[in-house]
């Protein structure tokens, strides 16, 4: 099925998107939301489910120019987005590049006919293929690496929004997590009660900037926050 099949298309992908511009009452990320995502998980990469209506969005895009058969390779992506305007409108069993597996567990695809006109369809198919891209997709999971690579206080910092304001090493708008540490040491409530309560007038450095409070962070995110701001200066 087509899930089955997208590794392999990864490895062959290709960049040859058309970046036209579309109409601005024709936002193709706003379009499939609005008018695929009922069946068809947007995510990227996508989130798998075992009562999906659907095969996620990714898989449909990364696969579908496979199966296109262009004279000239410039070709490839426009024929695959003429495929997605007509099929969407025009769903049949023997159209469908869906494997018989597929179609069997989702049915073919219902006629969106009096949903989604053309012009919308064009600029859905369009976003397809410049969004679902291998690009795309390994930028965001470097980002995911890099994330579940952190600490838990880096994570909770980063929730937080706390390093909008603070850096590990450097006075930005509020004192370097290293000085505060220094400032603290062995006294993680003055830590704790700070971030609940916010702050100002206590460092000099910080120009009369104020921290606001923070009184949404739980006991238990204040406890790790708190003990990774201490260690930052060991
Ligand atoms: C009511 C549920 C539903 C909605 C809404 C829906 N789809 Fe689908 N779609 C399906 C199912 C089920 C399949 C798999 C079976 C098939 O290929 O027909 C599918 C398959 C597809 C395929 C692959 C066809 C093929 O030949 O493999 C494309 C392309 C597609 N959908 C695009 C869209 C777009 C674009 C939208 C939004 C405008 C959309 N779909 C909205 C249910 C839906
Ligand atoms: C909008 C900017 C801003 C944000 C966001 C921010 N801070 Fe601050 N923070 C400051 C400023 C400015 C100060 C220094 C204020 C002062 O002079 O008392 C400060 C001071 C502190 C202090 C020392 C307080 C004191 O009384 O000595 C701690 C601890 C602290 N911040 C932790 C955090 C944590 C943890 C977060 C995220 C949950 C965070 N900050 C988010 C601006 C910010």
């Amino acid at each position: 099925m087509i899930k089955l099949l997208l590794f392999t298309s990864l490895l062959l992908f290709f960049n040859a998107c058309d970046e036209k511009e579309p109409a601005k009452n024709l936002d193709g990320k706003i379009l499939t939301e609005q008018k695929c995502a009922s069946c068809h998980n947007l995510n990227m990469p996508p989130v798998i489910s075992d009562d999906e209506l659907a095969p996620p969005m990714m898989a449909v895009a990364f696969h579908m120019p496979d199966f296109m058969k262009p004279k000239d390779e410039s070709q490839r992506i426009p024929m695959a987005i003429e495929f997605v305007v007509d099929y969407v409108r025009n769903p049949a069993l023997e159209k469908s590049k869906c494997d018989k597996e597929s179609i069997k567990r989702y049915g073919v695809m219902p006629s969106q006919k009096e949903k989604v006109s053309q012009d919308e369809l064009q600029a859905i198919a369009t976003y397809m293929f410049n969004h679902y891209t291998q690009e795309n997709l390994s930028k965001i999971q470097k980002d995911i690496a890099a994330f579940n690579a952190l600490t838990p206080g880096e994570k909770l910092a980063l929730k937080h929004k706390c390093l909008g304001c603070h850096k590990v090493n450097k006075k930005i708008v509020g004192p370097s997590f290293v000085d505060i540490a220094k400032k603290y040491k062995g006294s993680k409530n003055k830590i704790i009660q700070a971030i609940k309560n916010g702050s100002k007038n206590s460092w000099k450095s910080s120009n009369g900037a104020v921290m606001p409070p923070f009184k949404q962070i739980n006991e238990e995110e204040l406890e790790v926050l708190s003990d990774w701001i201490l260690k930052s200066n060991s």
